[in-house]
C-alpha cells in the first residue's frame, strides 16, 4: 500500500514566525505544505494572498498543496502556478465549467485538486472523476481552522473511494478539517491517502513529534 501523507495547514502556523514554522516542517516527517487560501466572498474569512505564497515557495522544500476558497479560480490558476503551486484545488461549489477548470490547472503544469463542502455529494463528480488528480473532503465547512470534524465524512470518503474503485481513476483523497490521531486511522481504513491537519499539529507542544505520531498512526 502506498505511503499515506501528511500536509499541515500552514493556516495554523504563528506568521509572525513564518520562516521557523516552514522550516519545522521541512525538517519534519510531514510530506506537503498546506496552503489555504481565502476570498472573504466564498467563505466568511479572508487568510492571505499571493505575496505570502511566494515568501512561504522561497523555503518551502516538500509538495506545495494549494486549496482555493475563491469564486471563479479560473483567474488565478497561473499565478498559482507561478508562485510554485504544485498541488492546486478548486471548490466544485465555485466553478461552473469544472471540466474546463480542471484543464487549465493541467495544462499550467499543476495536479488537478476538487474539493467539496461538508453539504456536497460526492456522486457529482461521477463524470469527471478520470480528470481529477485529488478529491479534497471538506469535514469541516471551509473557511477556519480549529472547528470539529464532521463524522459524516466517513460515509463519503468511502463513497469516493468506490467511485474511484469503479471508474478505474486514480484519484487521491484528502481530508480537510478537524483532522487528529483519533480519527486519522479511521479515515485511512475508509481510503483517505491525505491527511491535512492545521490546529492538531502547530498548537501542539512538540510540533514535529504530533506530525511523526500522526504518520505513524495513518501509516499503521
Ligand atoms: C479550513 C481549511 C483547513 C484548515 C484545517 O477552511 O481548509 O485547511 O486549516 O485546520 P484544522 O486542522 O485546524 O481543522
Ligand atoms: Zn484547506
Amino acid at each position: 500500500m502506498s505511503k499515506k501523507m501528511i500536509a499541515p495547514s500552514i493556516l495554523a502556523a504563528d506568521f509572525a514566525n513564518l520562516q521557523r514554522d516552514i522550516e519545522m516542517v521541512n525538517e519534519s516527517d510531514a510530506d506537503w505544505f498546506h496552503i489555504d487560501i481565502m476570498d472573504g466572498v466564498f467563505v466568511p474569512n479572508i487568510s492571505f494572498g499571493m505575496p505570502v505564497l511566494k515568501a512561504i515557495s522561497k523555503h518551502a522544500k516538500k509538495t506545495i498543496d494549494v486549496h482555493l476558497m475563491i469564486v471563479d479560480p479560473d483567474r488565478y490558476i497561473q499565478t498559482f502556478a507561478d508562485l510554485g503551486s504544485n498541488v492546486l484545488t478548486v471548490h466544485y461549489e465555485a466553478c461552473t465549467h469544472l471540466h474546463r477548470t480542471l484543464q487549465a490547472i493541467k495544462a499550467a503544469g499543476m495536479k488537478a485538486g476538487v474539493a467539496l463542502n461538508p453539504h456536497t455529494n460526492v456522486s457529482l463528480l461521477e463524470n469527471v472523476i478520470n480528470d481529477i488528480d485529488l478529491v479534497c473532503i471538506m469535514s469541516v465547512n471551509p473557511g477556519f481552522g480549529g472547528q470539529s470534524f464532521i463524522e459524516n465524512t466517513y460515509n463519503k470518503v468511502k463513497q469516493l473511494k468506490a467511485l474511484i474503485n469503479e471508474k478505474g481513476a486514480s484519484t487521491l483523497i484528502e481530508i480537510d478539517g478537524g483532522v487528529n490521531d483519533k480519527n486519522a486511522k479511521d479515515l485511512v481504513d475508509a481510503g483517505a491517502d491525505v491527511l491535512v491537519a492545521g490546529s492538531f499539529v502547530f498548537k501542539s507542544e512538540d510540533q514535529k513529534k504530533t506530525i511523526t505520531n500522526l504518520s505513524s498512526v495513518a501509516n499503521s
